[in-house]
């Protein structure tokens, strides 16, 4: 017999506006082949669509991101995902709070809403199917038994292939105006935060601790790409792979404490990272977080090895 396939509705939380899902992001970088090259050792499936590069993973359909070529690396957009009987109530809210609506940048045909952040960054709202999870994404610890060999031998260890994206850490000049703007406009909900320095920030009809990230610069710009793995091993066999690659700069492995997740993140060719991320904190539709204002030097990560010293520099700056 076959089983009838029933449609399963994205889960949502009711009688409140905001954005689901991180649906699409652009950036820019002065050499395609480059990047081809960097994230699909990393991972990913990067694939030539006219012009551009769109960065999908293997075994889910969607497009996460596009990378265009351009005179240097910079970020372009972020476009989120919205249901379908909210777009309506969107267009009202950018009206009622004046926010002027702009034309998709050149090349881009989407029918969203579009308009700049508080720090001039183009944001597009659309309709969209919900790409971010709907439940806790599965972590794999395994335990061997006793009489049992654990680890695998490193040449029966495969290649990490990231499941989905996770989140986006973005530069701004203002990170409590970033928290106003992403949660007043997009309806985002703030996770956890420390001072003016950083910013964690997710859906709230049930995305990863963020899906967005803000972190303080003079400039705007792309900090990391987060990517989703399923085990400690797959972060650590992706980082191997890297070095073997020539990529042996980044930071990891370790744990974080905003998001609690394993991390590790390679600097690719412009200075940003892609990261290596594993069980990443949920909050399901039907959860208020409990976070707040955490102490940098408490909550930056639980253990790792010490942050290089140019982590966070914002090669967009200048
Ligand atoms: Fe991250």
């Amino acid at each position: 017999m076959t089983a009838i396939q029933g449609f399963i509705p994205a889960s949502r939380r009711p009688g409140e506006l905001g954005i689901h899902s991180l649906d699409r992001f652009l950036f820019s970088v002065p050499d395609l082949a480059v990047a081809q090259r960097f994230y699909s050792e990393f991972g990913l499936d990067i694939q030539t669509s006219g012009s551009v590069l769109t960065m999908g993973t293997y075994d889910h359909p969607h497009v996460w991101g596009t990378i265009s070529e351009g005179p240097r690396k910079k970020f372009g957009y972020c476009s989120f995902g919205a249901f379908e009987d909210d777009i309506d109530r969107f267009a009202t809210r950018l009206q009622d709070m004046k926010i002027k609506r702009l034309d998709p940048p050149p090349g881009v045909q989407s029918n969203g809403l579009w308009f700049n952040d508080h720090d001039g960054n183009l944001v597009e709202v659309k309709v969209a199917a919900k790409s971010s999870p709907d439940e806790k994404t599965r972590f794999l610890f395994r335990e061997a038994a006793a009489g049992e060999r654990g680890a695998p031998f490193r040449s029966a260890l495969p290649r990490t292939r990231p499941r989905r994206l996770s989140h986006v850490l973005l530069f701004t000049r203002d990170v409590p105006e970033a928290m106003e703007f992403y949660t007043r406009v997009l309806g985002l909900r703030v996770s956890d935060y420390s001072g003016e320095n950083v910013a964690f920030l997710h859906g709230i009809h049930g995305s990863d601790h963020h899906m967005i990230a803000f972190a303080r610069s003079d400039a705007p710009g792309l900090h990391h790409l987060s990517w989703d793995v399923g085990s400690v091993d797959e972060i650590g066999a992706g980082a191997m792979h890297m070095l073997a690659k020539g990529y042996d700069r980044g930071w990891g492995l370790g744990r974080h404490v905003l998001g609690s997740n394993y991390f590790h993140y390679v600097r690719d060719p412009w200075g940003s990272h892609s990261e290596y991320s594993a069980d990443i904190d949920y909050v399901p539709a039907t959860c208020d977080w409990k976070g707040g204002d955490q102490p940098g030097e408490d909550a930056f990560y639980a253990w790792g090895p010490n942050v290089p010293e140019d982590f966070v520099r914002n090669y967009e700056a200048n």
